[in-house]
């Protein structure tokens, strides 16, 4: 398999969302993601990426993320190195091109976290115009690809084909902090590609980016997925296979931090228990990107109950992103 990396063309290639990749090319990671994964646990070398570096700068904080990158880089034989903005001279105003321009003469990726809405996704936009290397999101405002991949390739694991399964996102009310979309944007996008039927529920004041919501419409139709949003949060679990429960802001209603807030606590009953669990199949799987809020977005018993497949998620982050790395590095 690891033969085939150079031939599979994506060497150089961006990954700001899973959008810009073909269904074939995301087939391509997966594969060697699960690649990757066996040969890790046979304790087989997986060196691919010796002598190279990735540098990772992170404006907002990371558990999995950074862990799972650092750990990745390690692993196939490279080096990751952690970048703080407030410790670069973007703290004094050095701008996105000529980061990007002298990090490139440098190593071999620009991996990069920046959630501030209206402002992350450009970013990431601008380094990427102006690097020679490629440029991994590791999240901005817009969308979160890795943590998406992540959760195909554990419900990949769990069912095989994943055709014809139903997937229900759903908002959760969690006020201890306004959360970006990226999350339910990415899973809108990419999973209806993959022939799995979305559900989407949230209260109205937390709709999507209309133009995401537009594109995860066009997804579904042309591979035969059904795609439906709804304001009832009951309808993300009725007969569905997979269930990812979990908060985000306001932010396309309102972008005034304490509405936002306000809004959150308005709807304290969207939050996962085991009656809801039970609206789902038997087989029914819970997922979340995590961090989650314990107690508000979901119950002990359902996140450290047996449908829960959150630490397999989190540790499917390493799996795809070193396949992310080894076929654009
Ligand atoms: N799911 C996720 O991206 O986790 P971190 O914020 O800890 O990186």
């Amino acid at each position: 398999m690891y033969d085939r990396i150079e031939s599979a063309g994506l060497k150089g290639r961006d990954f700001l969302s899973t959008q810009d990749w073909s269904v074939d090319e995301l087939e391509t990671l997966f594969s060697l993601a699960a690649q990757l994964k066996a040969d890790r646990k046979a304790g087989l070398p997986t060196r691919i990426l010796e002598d190279k570096t990735l540098y990772m700068i992170f404006f907002d904080s990371s558990t999995r993320t950074r862990n799972s990158f650092e750990t990745g880089i390690t692993q196939l034989g490279g080096h990751g190195i952690y970048l703080s903005p407030d410790r670069m001279q973007i703290s004094h105003g050095e701008n996105a091109r000529d980061t990007a321009n002298v990090l490139s003469r440098y190593g071999e990726a620009i991996a990069i976290r920046h959630c501030a809405f209206g402002e992350g996704n450009a970013y990431l936009s601008e380094v990427a115009a102006h690097a020679s290397v490629p440029v991994l999101s590791m999240q901005c405002d817009v969308y979160h690809p890795c943590q998406i991949l992540a959760d195909y390739l554990t419900i990949r694991e769990k069912f095989g084909d994943t055709s014809g399964l139903k997937l229900g996102v759903a908002w959760t009310s969690a006020p201890n902090y306004v959360r970006p979309i990226s999350v339910p944007q990415s899973l809108i996008l990419m999973m209806p590609r993959f022939g799995i039927d979305v559900t989407l529920a949230y209260p109205p004041e937390f709709k999507l980016l209309p133009e995401i919501e537009a594109q995860a419409r066009l997804n579904a139709e042309q591979s035969g997925a059904r795609f439906e949003i709804t304001n009832r949060f009951e309808d993300a679990f009725e007969d569905a296979d997979v269930v990812i429960p979990k908060s985000w802001g306001p932010l396309v209603h309102t972008r005034d931090h304490d509405e936002g807030i306000r809004l959150i606590e308005a709807y304290p009953s969207w939050r996962c228990d085991a009656a809801h669990m039970a609206l789902g199949r038997d087989h029914m799987i819970y997922m979340h990107p995590l961090p989650a809020d314990r107690g508000r977005e979901v119950t002990d018993e359902v996140i450290d109950g047996p449908q829960s497949a959150v630490y397999d998620e989190a540790e499917n982050r390493l799996h795809v992103q070193k396949a992310l790395m080894a076929l654009t590095m």
